[in-house]
């Protein structure tokens, strides 16, 4: 027999303290819509525990009333992974008070961090201890850890350091029915059987939740190098991206595409952004090099390299960054290409990956679909190059309709995601699957890979409670 809705209210305040239930419409709204506006939800509660052991109280709850439990970060997700459905049923579970930098070791290179700090404070926590924690990402002032974690993000510094997944030492997660698996460790070596902790990285909150990691650290970066390069085409990317690897001893860390029209759209709508070339060249590469050495000269290298590579006619211009304040706006004009296009209406996105070397073939064949299939929409195509991740944008036409263009989304997606298992690669590189790509999942992944995923659904979360309809379908 399960409990009323305002009987189930109740019984969370009770557990956990009348302040830490929302459930007035007002108090819950921003947690019932993301933040690109597209996925609105309806809940029982927003709960806000204070503990790990108030997380386990609640999930023991939950699984026994068989609430759904959708467990919310900073909600900057692109697919709705933090949203609930709109039945009303089900609670969402904040992270946010569990904040706490529980641990920095300098020596071991490792920090363990709580679920809810925001990214730029675990970044700082590493940076105050003299070591670095290299994942980065555009919304690295709002978006919390565990959110990162459980979608495995991506960002700027994936080319040398990888993504989340490749940070994490260990895990503390809460599972349904309350239990809580304490793997918080911080060894490099452990092979003791299944790597359980990583089914939990990019699983969505679908499996458990989330509520604390060890990360490993590396040196702090004391040197880099920065620099806009100017190419004619993705092509031209991907051999600069391979000769300066080689030329710098591997130490590229950042390698980023943009497209023309990213600087257009970021010099017009940011404030602060200006087009650092005087030509009007189709694409460019946003290159930073680092390194934990002080005396490393790795504006010297740059510079020759990007010479070398202007004198054959593989970089049409380029521009090397000469002060820190130089650097912050070439990085601005990189990161706020997402919110300049914002400014001119609606976007179709694809979060794709690639193997880098068909990178070019691929843009050249979609670009070409693009323009010729979606005239009402102008392709904005920029990202991770050094990765194989492009987001391979759609950005409205100023003049077309909204809602007709967003109408299209399903066909245009099919088509490029079509394209892109064509060319071998990922319909979702770094922002999930959440609600909004379940159906893409269930198209490209095997039967095989589906099936084990079941499985490891059912074996985790038997009565499915855990955030319900995100990566795989509510059964
Ligand atoms: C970025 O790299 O800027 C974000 O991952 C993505 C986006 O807004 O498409
Ligand atoms: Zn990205």
């Amino acid at each position: 027999m399960t409990l009323e809705r305002g009987a189930r209210r109740e019984r969370l305040r009770a557990l956990l303290g009348a302040e830490a239930v929302l459930s007035e419409p007002q108090e819950c709204a921003p947690f019932l819509l993301d933040h690109l506006g597209r996925c609105r939800g309806s809940a029982l509660a927003v709960v806000q525990p204070r503990s790990v052991a108030q997380v386990a109280q609640v999930l023991e709850f939950c699984d026994a009333e068989r609430i759904g439990v959708v467990p919310h970060g900073g909600n900057t997700s692109y697919c709705g992974g933090a949203i609930p459905d709109e039945s009303g049923h089900e609670i969402v579970l904040s992270l946010r008070r569990l904040n706490s930098i529980r641990n920095v070791d300098p020596e071991n290179y490792s920090l363990v961090a709580e679920a809810g700090c925001v990214l730029a404070q675990v970044q700082a926590a590493a940076e105050t201890a003299g070591r670095f924690f290299p994942l980065s990402i555009g919304s690295q002032g709002s978006c919390q850890i565990g959110g990162n974690l459980s979608t495995n993000a991506g960002g700027v510094n994936v080319l040398r350091y990888g993504m989340t997944r490749d940070l994490v030492l260990g895990l503390e997660v809460v599972l349904p029915g309350g239990r809580v698996l304490d793997g918080l460790s911080t060894l490099r070596k452990d092979n003791t059987g299944y790597d359980i902790k990583s089914l939990f990285l990019g699983a969505e909150g679908t499996l458990g939740v989330i509520t604390a990691a060890s990360f490993r650290l590396f040196p702090e970066v004391r040197t880099r190098a920065t620099a806009l390069a100017a190419i004619a085409d993705v092509r031209s990317a991907v051999t600069l991206l391979g000769e300066l690897r080689a030329a710098s001893g591997d130490r590229v860390s950042s390698f980023e595409l943009i497209p023309r029209i990213g600087i257009e759209l970021t010099a017009r709508h940011i404030p602060g952004v200006s087009d650092p070339l005087p030509g009007d060249y189709a694409w460019y590469v946003l290159c930073e090099l680092s390194s934990s050495r002080v005396a490393e000269p790795l504006d010297a290298l740059l510079e020759e390299a990007l010479a070398a590579a202007l004198s054959r006619g593989l970089v049409l211009d380029a521009a090397l960054v000469r002060s820190e304040r130089e650097r912050a706006a070439l990085w601005k004009l990189r990161e706020t290409i997402p919110e300049a296009q914002r400014h001119e209406g609606a976007s179709l996105k694809h979060d794709i990956s690639l193997p880098v070397a068909a990178l070019p073939d691929f843009v050249a064949r979609a670009a070409a679909w693009v323009a010729e299939q979606v005239p009402e929409g102008r392709l904005v195509a920029y990202g991770h190059v050094g990765d194989g991740n492009l987001h391979f944008n759609i950005s409205q036409l100023p003049s077309a309709d909204r809602e007709h263009f967003l109408a299209r989304a399903a066909q245009v997606r099919r088509a490029i995601h079509d394209m892109v298992r064509e060319f071998g690669g990922s319909f979702s590189a770094e922002h999930g699957v959440g609600r909004t790509k379940v159906a893409e999942l269930e198209r490209y992944a095997s039967p095989v890979e589906l099936d084990l995923m079941r499985a490891v659904k059912r074996a985790f979360d038997p009565h499915g409670i855990m955030n319900p309809g995100k990566v795989l379908r509510a059964s």
